[in-house]
């Protein structure tokens, strides 16, 4: 996979399982990452062929759980973000999905208490031996560790999503590195793809909020009605069998964004309790709901 040129769908816990994924895609992204998934949990899990729905699973022992689902369709462009805190752990857990993914990206951003807290996310960024008050020097050596590109978002740990990303920072590491660069931070509309590009100086751009409240951001002919692109991602979530608990938070984030909670559409999702309460309610009773 080349990393320039690249409009990338970010990692977002609970959001960007399979269906977001492949939605993602049709519209025109050409990278669609994962959410982020623990090393430990990953290491418990075997891979299945899921002979049902054309899948390949990667099933918790013991649970049963389907920790990450993927299909031939993404195999090229689908990237698996690891959240770790141990390179060993790590490894062993690329190993498991490296085959079945184009790439494997080790989230060293999450400011999050439980990802800092278990010395995950962004505290790898200041791990003893590469505390560096210097981004670019960090990037530096990040780069000298052999990675093939480095996706750096525009933002400090203590900043909030709502502070602006500071593209001229990204553009400092753009500068300073030779390998692609994918820029991410503040990405809503299609023709900020092209505005950060001329910011940063790089050629791929990653984007998080902007798809999850309307997928069709990738689209160069313009954003498709979000009530429309909300409607193929129920049909596209009852086709792999995703997860109620991601379908229903990817939905309720979409409805929080454009509408509400409060009205009957929020309230129904947040009462629905199967894909096929939400295949109800969305009019999608004609997609056979395929269980595992
Ligand atoms: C709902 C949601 C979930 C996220 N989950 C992850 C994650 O699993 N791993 C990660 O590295 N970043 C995660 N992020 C951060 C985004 O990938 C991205 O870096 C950040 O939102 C800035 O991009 P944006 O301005 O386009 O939203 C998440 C962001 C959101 C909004």
């Amino acid at each position: 996979m080349e990393y320039r040129n690249k409009l990338v769908l970010a990692p977002m816990v609970r959001v960007g399982t399979l269906p977001f994924r492949l939605l993602a895609a049709e519209y025109g992204a050409d990278i669609t990452y994962g959410e982020e998934i623990i090393d430990h949990k990953l290491v418990k899990c075997e891979r299945r062929f899921n002979e049902k729905l054309g899948s390949v699973d990667f099933v918790e022992r013991g649970t049963g759980s389907v920790v990450f689902r993927t299909c031939d369709a993404e195999k090229n462009r689908v990237v698996f973000q690891i959240g770790t805190s141990n390179a060993v752990r790590a490894l062993k857990a690329a190993e498991i999905v490296c085959k079945d993914v184009t790439a494997v990206d080790i989230n060293m951003g999450c400011p999050k208490s439980f990802s800092v807290s278990g010395g995950m996310g962004a505290a790898l960024l200041t791990k003893p031996d590469l505390i560096h008050d210097d981004t670019v020097e960090l990037a530096r050596r990040i780069e000298k560790t052999g990675v093939t590109a480095l996706a750096v978002h525009g933002r400090k740990v203590e900043d909030r999503p709502r502070d602006p990303a500071k593209w001229s920072e990204i553009a400092d590491v753009v500068a300073s590195l030779s390998i692609p660069v994918i820029a991410n931070g503040d990405v809503f509309e299609y023709e900020d793809f092209q505005r950060i590009k001329v910011a940063t100086g790089t050629s791929s751009v990653m984007v998080a909020r902007g798809a999850l409240w309307n997928a069709s951001i990738f689209c160069p002919k313009g954003k498709l009605p979000w009530e429309d692109v909300k409607r193929e991602y129920v049909r596209k979530s009852i086709l792999w069998d995703n997860d109620i608990k991601s379908t229903k938070h990817t939905l309720r984030e979409m409805i929080t964004h454009h509408s509400s909670l409060e009205l009957a559409e929020g309230k129904a999702v947040i009462k629905s309790e199967s894909l096929i309460d939400l295949a109800r309610l969305y009019g999608a009773e004609n997609y056979e709901v395929v269980q595992n």
